[in-house]
């Protein structure tokens, strides 16, 4: 469902989004991205608890904000945690940059999300760099290291954009008609600063003229692929199908999936992956049915501090995003809505980890590699230390 025309007349004219690449995000002809510093005292995000209803930008002021934002999800998605994360600490640094401030925001975003390690990727990143100046020079240091992790992040995406471009490519050239991809949850761009993950190769596909529909799922608990990922490719133009988190497998099975890309939370040094509750259930349909499973995965996602997925932090979240569900009435009016008994507990486990061995490849922005020990370490040997 396109957004109500007053969102789009709310985007602006993105004039302080430009960068230097190829094709931007659209969100109704409109190049777009989802995270954007505003001077060096603010920060723009998209407000995404919002869509796929209304398209909504907020201004965060300070570290409570940032923090704020990442755990009632207003941001969400691995890359864009981190990059909101970043810009927190440049928040901190406005009103205080000495070591003891920089360390409680720092406190204070770690503690928001456990399952993306983007999220401590990028405070190490900032702490390492701000710290070892002079804090009368660590906000502008601030400001510029965040907005080279979201210059990077961007970099990183479009690369994995180009290195999944042949997977869709190759199957296009095999048979006529549109190539197939289900992907679960949503790792596309509004899960990044630009192009995602998982999508970034569609929309490759999409600017190279391969004719390409997806497959959308995720639509339970939190309804990330009904409300983020057909929102985002609707906005752009690209042939989708919203279906329900069940029948993923049933079109395996019928040949109607050439390939699976997921996105992921965090990737174990021997290649399992963390990611959205449901991707292991996908995992094992496509290894079941011959199906290329793929996993879009930036450097930063990669956690090789952890020999394999068994310690990944799962985070576990309110019942009521299971018990209840969220959604515009015919009226006009957005209604949240019981599902379940009153007197029926839910669990609600956000994440899941697939093991390497139902991965096909992780698609990196050095290129496709197999999700096993030694291919990571030998594609980033400066990131091993035992
Ligand atoms: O709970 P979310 O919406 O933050 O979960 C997002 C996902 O699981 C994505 O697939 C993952 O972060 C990869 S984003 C490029």
């Amino acid at each position: 469902m396109p957004p109500p025309a007053r969102a789009v007349a709310a985007i602006g004219d993105n004039a302080g989004f430009a960068l230097p690449i190829r094709t931007r995000m659209n969100v109704h002809g409109i190049a777009t991205q989802t995270i954007a510093a505003i001077g060096d005292d603010r920060v723009e995000i998209i407000d995404q608890t919002r869509l796929p209803h209304e398209f909504v930008r907020i201004l965060l002021t300070s570290p409570a904000d940032a923090a704020e934002a990442i755990a009632v999800m207003r941001v969400r998605g691995a890359p864009l945690i981190g990059a909101t994360a970043a810009y927190g600490l440049a928040l901190a640094a406005v009103t205080d940059a000495g070591d003891a401030a920089l360390a409680d925001a720092a406190d204070l975003l770690a503690a928001t999300r456990p399952t993306a390690v983007n999220l401590r990727w990028a405070l190490e990143r900032m702490l390492a760099r701000l710290l070892p100046l002079p804090p009368a020079a660590r906000r502008a240091a601030a400001w510029a290291e965040a907005a080279a992790i979201r210059a990077e992040d961007i970099a990183q995406n479009r690369a994995i954009g180009a290195h999944g471009l042949p997977l869709l490519a190759a199957i296009a050239e095999r048979r006529p008609g549109p190539v197939n991809v289900l992907t679960h949850c949503n790792a596309g761009w509004l899960a990044t600063v630009d192009w995602g993950t998982a999508l970034a190769p569609v929309y490759a596909a999409a600017e190279a003229g391969i004719p390409v529909h997806v497959w959308v799922d995720e639509t339970r608990p939190r309804n990330q692929g009904a409300s983020l990922t057909a929102w985002e490719l609707a906005s752009h133009g690209i042939a989708h199908t919203v279906i329900a988190d069940n029948a993923g497998g049933h079109l395996m099975r019928r040949g109607e999936v050439d390939l699976c890309i997921v996105g992921t939370d965090r990737v174990a040094a021997n290649g399992d992956v963390a990611n959205k509750i449901g991707t292991y259930l996908k995992a094992l349909a496509a290894f079941d049915n011959g199906i290329p499973f793929h996993v879009a995965a930036p450097g930063p996602s990669i956690d090789f501090a952890l020999a394999d997925g068994s310690a990944i932090p799962i985070e576990t979240r309110a019942g009521d995003e299971v018990s209840h569900i969220l959604g515009r009435a015919d009226d006009g009016r957005l209604l949240r809505v019981r599902l379940t008994p009153a007197a029926s507990p839910a669990a609600n486990p956000a994440f899941d980890v697939t093991p390497a061995r139902l991965v096909t490849g992780l698609i990196t922005e050095r290129g496709l590699v197999a999700a096993d020990t030694a291919a990571l370490a030998a594609l980033y040997p400066e990131r091993q230390t035992r």
